[in-house]
């Protein structure tokens, strides 16, 4: 069986049927996920997730490469999708596709993601063009969290919700696969994946059950994250259980009730 495709996630849709994704960045987590995920977002998010920063703008486009790799290494069904990390696809439709083209070459992912509305719709069809399938990502968009000044939800005024509108019209007329919308107050996102003109597939996080899919960041709904956004929900707890195992650990050791026999080698 081969991996999905970009234009897979449309078909699906078709079909009436909901696209499953979350992130990944790791290739065991990947190839736990594999089975259960349309795509697979290898996202810029993992600054902040796997390396403690503050913002995802220190993130490169060496770390994204590093990371895709290991999740292609892990998984064999999905579709792998691929951030743009900030200040690698911004200043030109060239440059994104210089970046871009390097992504898909030293990873084998099947897809890019990159932020930005109206004004990144060139871009967007200047890849497209040339055999590179984008999924946008409008609404609260972290790598402009300078401009923006700070994580907001977008779409809160008659302006705001006008903007999204042509935000999410440019980015699918431009020829992408998939938008993601990010915290987008529902009523918004709703009427945008809904509106018959945008034929997107449209993948909400923050935004809408009316959304043709959603995804959530992994370790977020894992219950992992110790500090999470209003519209996550946590599936799992695993900061508990991870707590547990390693006080666990912690006094086995310190009575000397680990390593016990089973753990331990015979001479033969
Ligand atoms: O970086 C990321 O994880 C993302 C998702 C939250 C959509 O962009
Ligand atoms: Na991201």
């Amino acid at each position: 069986s081969r991996r999905i495709r970009a234009v897979d996630l449309a078909k699906r849709r078709a079909e009436g049927r909901k696209i499953i994704a979350l992130t990944a960045y790791h290739a065991h987590t990947a190839g736990i996920l594999d089975p259960h995920c349309d795509f697979i977002l290898v996202g810029d998010s993992l600054g902040m997730v796997m390396h403690g920063m503050e913002t995802t703008l220190p993130v490169t486009l060496e770390m994204m490469i590093v990371q895709a790799q290991a999740v292609i290494r892990g998984t064999s069904k999905a579709l792998i999708v691929v951030d743009m990390p900030f200040g690698s696809y911004e200043a030109s439709p060239q440059q994104a596709f210089m970046s871009a083209a390097r992504v898909l070459k030293e990873t084998g992912a099947g897809a890019i993601k990159m932020e930005g509305g109206a004004r990144f719709a060139e871009t967007v069809a200047f890849l497209v063009e040339r055999g590179i399938p984008v999924m946008g990502h409008i609404g609260l968009t972290p790598q402009s969290v300078n401009t923006m000044g700070g994580f907001r939800v977008q779409g809160r005024s008659e302006d705001g919700e006008r903007k999204l509108m042509q935000d999410a019209q440019a980015i699918s007329d431009a020829g992408a696969f998939a938008i993601v919308m990010e915290g987008i107050v529902e009523p918004v996102a709703r009427a945008i994946a809904t509106a018959p003109s945008i034929t997107t597939v449209t993948i909400g996080i923050g935004a809408s059950t009316a959304c043709d899919g959603q995804i959530l960041v992994l370790e977020d709904m894992l219950g992992l994250s110790d500090r999470v956004p209003k519209f996550v929900k946590r599936f799992g707890s695993l900061r508990g259980q991870i707590e547990g195992a390693v006080e666990a650990y912690a006094e086995e050791v310190r009575a000397g009730r680990f390593p016990a026999d089973e753990h331990t080698y015979k001479p033969l």
